[in-house]
């Protein structure tokens, strides 16, 4: 394989707030929380900026990687939720890491961003036009999110999730990958943020938040992310209990649950921290990584498959080999 990784980090915000403080907001309870979806808290920003968690994350990758900022070529950053249009938080990580010669730029695709972020860097790692790479997943969500709608504001939490890949000199082969995007289903989870306002416009300044049909995204994640998995193996020689650990985008304890079932593979094999963070969206992946490596649970030799879904409606996944 082309690449590898050789350091993650995570930065979550101070704050965190639990399912009992949601109650004195909308018409919820715990139990309802954590019976659906396994969160029973998240981290909230309470003035942390989306670059401000990036550029956190992506330092305890580069010392985790015993890296320097001036030897970054390449910076991905995968958000939806940045406050700044201009300059991409790619950029501004750049600027913070001291990354003078890196190529930086975002890439927005939801709660697969990580991963597509991921495939592009292997993409230019494998075709030799870079040899290393910063990934990160960085999400304020929770300013975008309505604190008056029950159906979302319980899911969200706020984060920011960095992987250090270096190139493998040795190999040109990319990772084994899934991608796909289906736009048809758009509306299904979105957010017009700043749907219309010029100098001519003449109707409100109709801010919006995220919206979401829950059952549909649910039925999406629980159909089309086992479907990726397998085509994912078939592509190697791979079956489902050969791996050692499945990293999925943390959105709902049901839906990771289920994809365990659809796969045959036990429960263990499928670790989650969506308890205590909840859905980063773009950051959930990383984060997870980086808890997984720090505490010994995933090591070099290790097979390891990412997958991520979202809003888009893109999904897809991809092995990884720990070395
Ligand atoms: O990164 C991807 C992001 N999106 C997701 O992961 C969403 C995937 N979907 C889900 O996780 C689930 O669909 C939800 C957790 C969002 C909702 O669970 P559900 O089992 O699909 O519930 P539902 O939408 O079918 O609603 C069942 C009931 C409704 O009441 P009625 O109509 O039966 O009286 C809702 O109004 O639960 C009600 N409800 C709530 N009750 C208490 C909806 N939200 C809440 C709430 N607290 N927070």
């Amino acid at each position: 394989m082309a690449i590898k990784l050789k350091g993650t980090g995570r930065a979550l915000p101070d704050r965190v707030v639990t399912n009992e403080e949601l109650v004195a907001l909308v018409d919820t309870s715990d139990e309802w929380i954590r019976e659906r979806t396994g969160i029973g808290s998240r981290h909230v920003s309470t003035g942390e900026t989306v670059a401000d968690l990036a550029v956190a994350a992506a330092k305890k990758a580069l010392e985790d990687a015993g890296a320097t900022g001036d030897e970054v070529e390449l910076i991905l950053v995968a958000s939806c939720s940045s406050e700044m249009a201009l300059p991409c938080v790619a950029c501004q990580v750049q600027s913070a890491i001291g990354a003078h010669k890196a190529v930086a730029f975002d890439l927005n695709a939801a709660c697969s961003g990580f991963l597509f972020a991921m495939h592009t860097a292997d993409a230019y790692m494998a075709s030799g036009i870079y040899h290393n790479a910063l990934v990160i997943g960085a999400e304020v969500l929770s300013k975008i999110v309505n604190w008056e709608d029950r159906g979302t504001c319980i899911l969200f939490g706020d984060g920011a999730g960095a992987a250090y890949f270096a190139k493998d000199p040795e190999s040109q082969t990319p990772l084994p990958y899934v991608q796909r995007s289906d736009g048809t289903k758009g509306q299904v989870l979105a957010c017009g943020q700043h749907a219309h306002k010029n100098a001519f416009y003449e109707g409100e300044d109709n801010l919006q938040y995220v919206t979401m049909d829950g059952r549909e995204v649910f039925r999406f994640a629980t159909r089309q992310v086992p479907e990726a998995i397998l085509e994912l193996l078939g592509k190697t020689a791979l079956e489902p209990d050969d791996i050692d650990c499945y990293v999925l985008h943390q959105a709902n304890r049901r839906i990771i649950e289920s994809i365990a079932k659809r796969l045959q593979v036990d429960i263990a094999k499928f670790p989650s921290n969506v308890e205590r963070v909840g859905n980063t969206s773009s950051a959930s992946i990383p984060i997870l990584l980086d808890e997984l490596r720090k505490e010994g649970r995933i090591k070099p030799g290790m097979k390891v498959v990412l997958s991520g879904f979202g809003a888009g409606l893109t999904y897809g996944a991809c092995l990884l080999e720990l070395s």
